[in-house]
């Protein structure tokens, strides 16, 4: 029931995304920050999945990005990111999804992520494996971070820290490699999970980022950390997520000790 719950709320987004994509009329407006963007497609995307959530299990927790917590004293919790992606959707850019995670007694047990855009629904199980459009899933077998090609994001407020997003990203790509940048982190995880990108890494995400693309790149086999290598958590701002083979070598182009 939870997984097909899952599937049904992920689809009542998605319909919305498809809805109003290109859509030249889209209410927009910022949060804060320049350019932190939410439109009327976000609010609509949750109020669906909420709604479909909510018709099944009405005391399930949920933690939904612009709704914020809605707290309950049940074990399973759900964490939503109605559109992943916002900026890329409010410009008309297919890159773009609902996100879904499921976690029950602390621990990650379903995720979903749903870009209609480019009809590519990824989804795993805890120990069971992860799909894409029904076909199971699984990372790359490259072995050394010169081999690969990485994707990484940047927040919307400027990170002045030591060895910050842009530090990293000049380290790599001053050595050729390439580093790219799609916009939506629960996308870069599922195409790390698909094979397509070899390493992921972001400085600061929120657990509605993450919490769905975590567990789908660890059940297509893969790696997913903080920067210093610890297991991960959504509930922490860095993600180093790879295919395993590389995970240390990449932590420590990331952690400036090559
Ligand atoms: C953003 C995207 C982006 C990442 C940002 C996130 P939003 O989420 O995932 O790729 O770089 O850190 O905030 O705002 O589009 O839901
Ligand atoms: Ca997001
Ligand atoms: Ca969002």
């Amino acid at each position: 029931m939870l997984k097909e719950t899952l599937i049904n709320a992920t689809e009542a987004g998605a319909a919305v995304l498809k809805y109003y994509f290109n859509n030249k009329g889209l209410k927009i407006s910022n949060k804060e920050g320049v350019n932190n963007l939410v439109t009327e497609a976000d609010h609509a995307s949750e109020k669906a999945i909420v709604e479909t959530i909510r018709e099944t299990f009405p005391d399930h927790f949920i933690l939904s990005e612009e709704a914020g917590e809605m707290k309950t004293d049940s074990t399973t919790k759900w964490i939503i990111d109605p559109i992943d992606g916002t900026v890329n959707y409010a410009h008309g850019i297919p890159i773009c999804a609902v996100s879904i995670g499921i976690e029950q007694d602390g621990e990650m047990i379903f995720g979903a992520v749903y870009n209609p855009l480019l009809n590519e629904f990824f989804l795993a199980e805890k120990g069971k494996g992860a799909w894409l459009n029904g076909e199971k899933i699984q990372v790359s077998t490259k072995t050394t971070v010169m081999d690969s090609c990485f994707v990484t994001g940047f927040p919307y407020t400027y990170l002045d820290v030591p060895n910050g997003p842009l530090a990293v990203f000049d380290r790599f790509i001053r050595k050729g490699i390439p580093v790219r940048r799609l916009g939506s982190a629960a996308i870069d995880l599922c195409w790390v999970a698909a094979g397509r990108f070899d390493g992921f890494f972001e400085h600061k995400l929120q657990a509605w980022d993450s919490a769905a693309g975590f567990l789908i790149v660890e059940e297509a086999g893969g790696k997913v950390t903080d920067y210093s290598g610890k297991k991960y958590s959504p509930y922490q701002p860095q993600i180093f997520a790879s295919n395993g083979i590389i995970h240390e070598e990449g932590l420590d182009w990331i952690n400036d000790k090559i």
